[in-house]
């Protein structure tokens, strides 16, 4: 999955994971300590982490947890200090959460953003890699999405991932951080939150038809996603962090499969893996979704020589199978 000369590396490394008690962060810390990376540090104020997400790597003396908060620009500074590569997650997710509080997600996501930025300048870290979205290109109606092009941004979360991408450009560009950036694509898998009114779209399926609920589909069922496995993610990350290309460097990349699907074929799908009957309801659309989402990943297949290795239905039977043993 990973290239041997780049994994051979990770146990001289430290690495900071910020957001590490959340879904990505805290499958990134798996990847990290399995490889023997010299330090794993966390910085999270568990505001939508669980400790249940880290408790495994406790015992492990190379995982440090600091309970802190990326909007002190000291929690930030004390996080960064002595590490190579910064994989920064923490953020308010959800463009639901972004239009009933857009002030909290700015706070976080661009405020915050800026603290780790200007720490990691600080305190030397090698490189920076950070979680972008897929949201940033908002009515833009290209198909696939090619980084260059984005259109009009359609929510509160929208423009904190926008802002990330431009603050990143200007640190590269006037204190020579290594900076990359990630644009994901709905990622799914194990260790996403189920519950509250923020979940994501495959979590909720999968809870609701494991309670036998009807899960709700927001439009007619027509919209589409790139739905995109999480090991997917954590290798872009690992690839970005430590890729010795220097034309990677201060680019965005769209980190998806390179597929779409739509939320009728994904709940099918779901309730085949589950053997459910039960039918999905049909409400109106929601304020801020952009309609269709399909991503072109050449510019990671060409600079960070990223290959997707997990397609939905094989990540959606790991995840299904995860939530029922969580039962
Ligand atoms: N999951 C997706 O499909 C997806 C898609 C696009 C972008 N992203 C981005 O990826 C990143 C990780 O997302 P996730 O799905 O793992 O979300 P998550 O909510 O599971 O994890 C985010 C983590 O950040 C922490 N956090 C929030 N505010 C903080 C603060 N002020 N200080 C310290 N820690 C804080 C939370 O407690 C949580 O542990 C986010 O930046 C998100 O915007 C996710």
């Amino acid at each position: 999955m990973f290239p041997e000369n780049l994994l051979s590396q990770i146990p001289q490394k430290s690495f900071l994971v910020t957001g590490g008690a959340g879904f990505i962060g805290s499958n990134l810390i798996g990847f990290l300590l399995k490889n023997n990376a010299k330090e794993v540090r966390v910085l999270d104020n568990f505001s939508t982490g669980y400790e249940a997400n880290i408790q495994e790597f406790f015992s492990n003396p190379s995982f440090k947890l600091i309970t802190g908060d990326i909007t002190v620009f000291e929690d930030c500074k004390n996080a960064t200090h002595n590490i190579d590569y910064v994989l920064h997650q923490a953020a308010l997710g959800s463009v639901p959460r972004s239009i009933a509080d857009p002030i909290t997600t700015n706070n976080t996501n661009i405020n915050g953003f800026l603290n780790m930025l200007y720490a990691s300048v600080a305190n030397k870290v090698k490189r920076f890699v950070y979680a972008s979205s897929s949201s940033v290109y908002g009515n833009d109606t290209t198909m696939p999405k090619v980084e260059v092009k984005t259109g009009e941004l359609l929510s509160p979360y929208a423009v904190t991932k926008k802002a990330n991408e431009l603050y990143a450009d200007v640190f590269y560009k006037t204190y020579g951080l290594e900076v990359i950036g990630l644009r994901y694509f709905n990622v799914f898998g194990p260790k996403q939150n189920i519950n509250g009114p923020y979940a994501a779209v495959i979590p909720i399926f999968i809870n609701e038809l494991l309670n036998k609920r009807s899960p709700r589909i927001f439009g007619d069922g027509s919209t589409t996603r790139d739905f995109t496995f999480i090991e997917n993610v954590v290798q872009a990350n690992l690839l970005a962090a430590m890729t010795e290309n220097k034309e990677a460097i201060n680019q965005v990349f769209n980190i998806a499969f390179g597929g779409t699907t739509s939320l009728n074929e994904l709940f099918r799908i779901i309730a085949k893996t589950l053997n459910s009957k039960i039918q999905p309801e049909f409400h109106s659309e929601r304020k801020g979704d952009i309609k269709d989402s399909f991503a072109d990943i050449s510019k990671a297949k060409n600079l960070l020589n990223y290959k997707p290795e997990v397609d939905i239905i094989n990540g959606l039977k790991i995840t299904v199978n995860w939530y029922e043993n969580q039962l």
